[in-house]
């Protein structure tokens, strides 16, 4: 079964049409360059951007004819999430075709799925909002079991990266100068030290003592940061920002009957984190499983990946005039919907 995917639920206008895991089309606008001057996503340049694109993306999208069409409906801005839903409709409706509705997250947990992948098994979800462990029992049955206590890790290297005045995003820009740094040139702590078993994420105090060196080197110096060491804070708090990560993620896998892990969202687009969570995977003898390249980020292709599972169930929505933006849609309330 085809489907068409719409997705809104940020900053990125997106469409794309797929079969099962089979990519025939994924078409993404980013709207980074819009929001970029404002350190951050505003909701209504971003629902006035959609609003814009969504044509566009749809019809450069549609190399084929389809069954279905799915949309994002949650979680996400609400003003955003409007302008894919009410396109999706429209075409549902123009079409006679069913409608699916999708969990973002759910996306996320998803888009790195192959037939190899054994159940349950558990999610890592590290993206600008989310930063969260989820055991999925079985596809559509969520549990989440470690989720952030304050900033997410793309949120809070995005923080980081505009503390050393790498613009916005910063995950990406971040990362290329961690390369070239020595991580254990300053002393950045590792967050939850000895904690592990609270499965918790949190980000502030690694945030906190960022600022206080960065502080002291531009009031010790001619106000402006040198370039090695930017490159050094920047593999610093990298380093310590992937270990917290990874040594919650091992704990967690080591409390549940999971062989498999699956990981999605923008910061999953990092070599460095990759690596690191390889290795943690061999160590422990489990399998990982990363998308493939444009399918970390959002992108419409993993809603349509979401969208297939719950097509083969014939989860359409039966009230197509129903289907209503959902901004803090759960997806442990996912299931819900499946039963
Ligand atoms: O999944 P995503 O595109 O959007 C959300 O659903 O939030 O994730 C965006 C986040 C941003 O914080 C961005 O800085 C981060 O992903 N990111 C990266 C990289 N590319 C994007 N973080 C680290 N390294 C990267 N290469
Ligand atoms: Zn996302």
């Amino acid at each position: 079964m085809k489907i068409l995917a719409i997705e809104t639920s940020c900053d990125e206008t997106c469409a794309a049409i797929v079969e099962g895991t089979k990519i025939w089309s994924n078409v993404v606008w980013s709207q980074i360059d819009l929001h970029k001057g404002f350190g951050g996503v505003v909701p209504s340049i971003a629902k006035r951007a959609h609003e814009e694109k969504i044509d566009w993306v749809v019809n450069k999208a549609l190399v084929t004819d389809v069954d279905a069409v799915a949309v994002t409906v949650g979680p996400g801005l609400a003003i955003a999430l409007e302008v894919g839903i009410r396109k999706a409709k429209e075409l549902a409706s123009k079409w006679n075709k069913p409608l699916v509705a999708v969990n973002h997250i759910e996306g996320h947990v998803l888009s790195g799925l192959t037939p190899e992948v054994k159940f349950p098994a558990m999610a890592l979800v590290v993206s600008g909002g989310h930063t969260e462990l989820i055991y999925a029992e079985k596809i559509g049955q969520y549990k989440i079991v470690a989720r952030t206590m304050d900033d997410a890790l793309g949120e809070s290297l995005d923080k980081a990266a505009r503390m050393l005045g790498l613009g916005y995003p910063g995950g990406a820009m971040l990362e290329k100068k961690a390369e070239g740094g020595n991580a254990k040139a300053y002393p950045l702590p590792l967050p939850m030290k000895g904690r592990e078993t609270e499965r918790a994420f949190s980000y502030s105090g690694l945030k906190t003592a960022m600022w206080r060196i960065v502080n002291q080197l531009i009031n010790s110096s001619v106000n402006q940061l040198s370039e090695q060491q930017i490159k050094d804070l920047a593999a610093g708090y990298q380093d310590m920002a992937f270990k917290h990560v990874v040594r919650v993620s091992k704990k967690t896998l080591e409390d549940f009957p999971v062989k498999d892990l699956l990981v999605g969202g923008g910061v999953a687009a990092n070599k460095e984190l990759r690596k690191r969570l390889a290795e943690m995977a061999e160590e422990l003898r489990f399998s990982v499983w990363f998308p493939a390249k444009g399918l970390y980020g959002d992108n419409a292709a993993m809603v349509g990946i979401a969208a297939g599972y719950k097509a083969e169930k014939g989860l359409y929505e039966a009230n197509i005039d129903a289907v209503d933006r959902e901004p803090r849609a759960r997806i442990d309330e996912v299931f819900k919907w499946r039963e």
